[in-house]
């Protein structure tokens, strides 16, 4: 049984944009929900939004039932009649096992909610808090059941963001934070632990210092907005430059958290430009004016952010509060290494996660960007954490001395147009690295894929090849701009060149790994099904869209896709254009294992070190003897088996797998 088991209807009180959206994920996942605010007006709009958005993941063909049947399951409540707590409330609250309040951020508006939760709900009913600004413990301390008390800490919007913070109060029980755990891998979602309630948690504390910092960079006439967001995007590989983000997503909503971090204890100076943006009302997108300016209020378009402004821009002194941040949290037992670096990946999207760019940027240039920075500013909140400076006392500077948070193997890059080779020996890694077009298959990839393949086959040092994506992606496909105006004749050949290569990928005299970190869709799916296994992030969704454009898959979709989940499961991926998620291509057997983000790159290395120290020869051999034998009759495939398996006893690596079996040691194969 499942700690969760008994939680079978839930009350999320308060309807706005985090309510409802909550409310949404829970009915979702089977739940009965009581959907709680103060009037009708506002509970049927917010039923209007929940159904929207129900329509629209329908349309993408992500539900397993129908709108109208989850919709069923959300009962509106009116909780509050002429300044008191109705019947109706109190009746939905005492048949609740678990209660989550998303209502305005006011300490006496919680504590009011709380103390009545805790007269009306059952003894075992859970009572979390959605809250990102308020202490858990000063909500909890108004009831009999503290040790009952969490917080569950949601990102907007509730249903398509995959992070959820939940934070054990000064009392919460060990117990109930595994049960909310739980509750949200129920959701769907990946919940992190925050050990100790400390103001802003993981997300907001990392976010506050990297904003606060780029911010810093302008105000102090280092950069401009458009440097600093180019370096950011273009270098670093966030998904938006820092002041692009804070118009998209509100200047005076950062603006308002930041300042409940600091006034309940966290010591970080505000950026002077974005209390001026906030005093002016210049709160980006939804007024037309932020750190960019837009056509209109609430009228989005991307700013022009070039690629090349960001060249000169210190990315070490950027991103070195963010990461003094991060050790700190890591130092004081506030949340683990994983939890932190997923936390920025799913709650950021980050395509890395923080400490990952601390070992590369190097913990001693860190550690002296934030040395220089106080110097400069006198701000003690620069001054370096303990946790930095024992670990270059240490000679741990991260990726270049093979030891920082991680341990690292010596590493030779060598960086295509569109690819990047990671010679991690005996690994080699390919990224594909387009990450702006979210690695789409143009021609000049397709050949400098083909062209690496090649080189690496002679390469005896390398034994495993692994494929994977630039960014939060593996491949959104085929280069859709590369059609436009394309001819019919150079269309097939276009499809046919891409065979090639992903034939070649499938026959490679060395076993291949597609580490699918994101979107595998398309030509990206179509790449992947030619490698020999797909581990795959929990975030990856795949599909074969082309169907959506008027086309159908053109390297191999149609042929692997039906070898891979049979018959109808792929005509039905191919028919509809239809993404599934990782969980789902698991069990229909398109991926082999699925993996959380952070986890990602150690599985698929722990796995290619394995695969390099069997036989090489036999395991080009096996691998021929599968595939060549799947396209033909058993008695060719067998007869391909035995030669192949007396071919193998002309090698020495079976004299040396023989002799280390009755020597009782590890063999060395050399592939000869
Ligand atoms: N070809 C060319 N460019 C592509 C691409 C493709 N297959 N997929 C994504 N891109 C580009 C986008 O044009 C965009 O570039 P821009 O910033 O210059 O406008 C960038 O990559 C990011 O994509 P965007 O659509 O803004 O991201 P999203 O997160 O909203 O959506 C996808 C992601 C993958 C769902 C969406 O990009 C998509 O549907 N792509 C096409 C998939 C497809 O049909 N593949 C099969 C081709 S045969």
């Amino acid at each position: 049984m499942t700690s969760t088991e008994y939680i079978k209807t839930i009350t999320v009180v308060g309807a706005g944009t985090m309510g409802h959206g909550i409310a949404e994920v829970a009915a979702l996942s089977g739940f009965k929900v009581y959907l709680a605010d103060i009037s009708t007006d506002i509970l049927s709009n917010a039923l209007g939004k929940i159904k929207w958005s129900l329509s629209k993941l329908s349309e993408k063909g992500q539900l397993r039932e129908s709108v109208d049947n989850i919709m069923s399951r959300i009962i509106p409540v009116v909780n509050i009649e002429n300044g008191q707590y109705t019947k109706e409330f109190a009746s939905a609250i005492s048949q609740s096992d678990f209660v989550i309040e998303a209502i305005p951020e006011r300490i006496d508006l919680k504590q009011q909610l709380f103390r009545f939760l805790d007269e009306n709900a059952p003894q075992h009913a859970i009572l979390a808090t959605n809250t990102s600004s308020l202490p858990i413990s000063e909500i909890a301390a108004v009831t009999k059941r503290p040790e009952k008390v969490v917080g569950m800490h949601f990102f907007n919007p509730p249903p398509l963001m995959p992070l959820v913070e939940i934070i054990k109060g000064d009392k919460t029980d060990d117990e109930v934070v595994k049960t909310v755990y739980d509750l949200a891998k129920k959701f769907g979602k990946q919940p992190v632990v925050v050990k100790k309630d400390v103001p802003g948690f993981i997300v907001n504390r990392i976010l506050g210092r990297f904003l606060n910092e780029a911010c810093w960079m302008v105000a102090r006439g280092k950069a401009s907005v458009t440097e600093v967001d180019s370096a950011v995007k273009y270098r670093l590989g966030f998904p938006m430059g820092a002041f692009e983000l804070a118009d998209y997503s509100g200047i005076d909503v950062f603006h308002l958290v930041f300042i409940a971090m600091v006034q309940r204890g966290m010591k970080m100076t505000g950026c002077p430009l974005f209390k001026e943006k906030f005093d002016k009302k210049e709160y980006g997108m939804k007024t037309g004016k932020g750190f960019y300016e837009y056509p209109a209020p609430g009228k989005y378009v991307r700013p022009n952010i070039p690629k090349e402004a960001g060249e000169k821009v210190d990315i070490v002194a950027l991103m070195a509060p963010a990461i003094n941040e991060a050790a700190w949290l890591l130092e004081n037992d506030i949340a683990t290494m994983e939890d932190i670096d997923k936390a920025v990946m799913l709650g950021l999207g980050w395509p890395k996660g923080v400490f990952e760019y601390a070992d590369e940027l190097g913990i001693d240039s860190v550690v002296n960007a934030l040395k220089k920075l106080k110097e400069e500013t006198g701000l003690e909140e620069y001054e370096p954490n303990a946790l930095l400076t024992r670990m270059v006392q240490e000679g741990k500077l991260g990726r270049k001395s093979g030891r920082g948070f991680r341990e690292y193997r010596p590493v030779e890059e060598i960086a295509k147009k569109t690819l990047l080779i990671r010679l991690e020996k005996p690994i080699a890694w390919i990224v594909l690295n387009r990450p702006d077009k979210y690695n789409a298959i143009n021609y000049e990839l397709l050949k400098e894929l083909s062209d690496t393949l090649d080189e690496l086959e002679l390469n005896n040092e390398i034994r495993v090849i692994v494929i994977t994506g630039a960014g939060r992606v593996f491949s959104a496909g085929a280069d859709v701009s590369s059609f436009v105006g394309i001819t019919p004749v150079k269309a097939a050949i276009f499809s046919r060149k891409f065979q090639e290569v992903n034939l070649k990928i499938e026959y490679y005299t060395k076993p291949v790994i597609a580490a699918l970190n994101g979107y595998t869709l398309g030509g990206g799916l179509e790449i992947a099904m030619s490698t020999d296994f797909r581990i795959a992030s929990e975030t990856a969704m795949l599909g074969q869209p082309e169907i959506k454009l008027g086309i159908i898959p053109g390297a191999g979709g149609t042929q692997r896709l039906a070898r891979l989940i049979g018959i109808s499961k792929a005509k039905q991926l191919i028919f509809t254009g239809e993404y599934i998620p990782a969980g789902e291509a698991l069990k229909l057997g398109l991926v082999d294992k699925v993996v959380p983000p952070e986890r990602l790159e150690d599985e698929v290395r722990t796995f290619a070190l394995k695969l390099s120290e069997m036989p090489p020869l036999a395991i080009m051999l096996a691998k021929y003897a599968v595939n060549y034998g799947l396209e033909s009759n058993i008695w060719t495939g067998l007869a391909l088996e035995s030669s192949s398996f007396g071919l193998l006893f002309s090698t020495e690596d079976v004299a040396e797998g023989v002799s280390a079996f009755f020597e009782k040691r590890k063999p060395k194969f050399k592939g000869q």
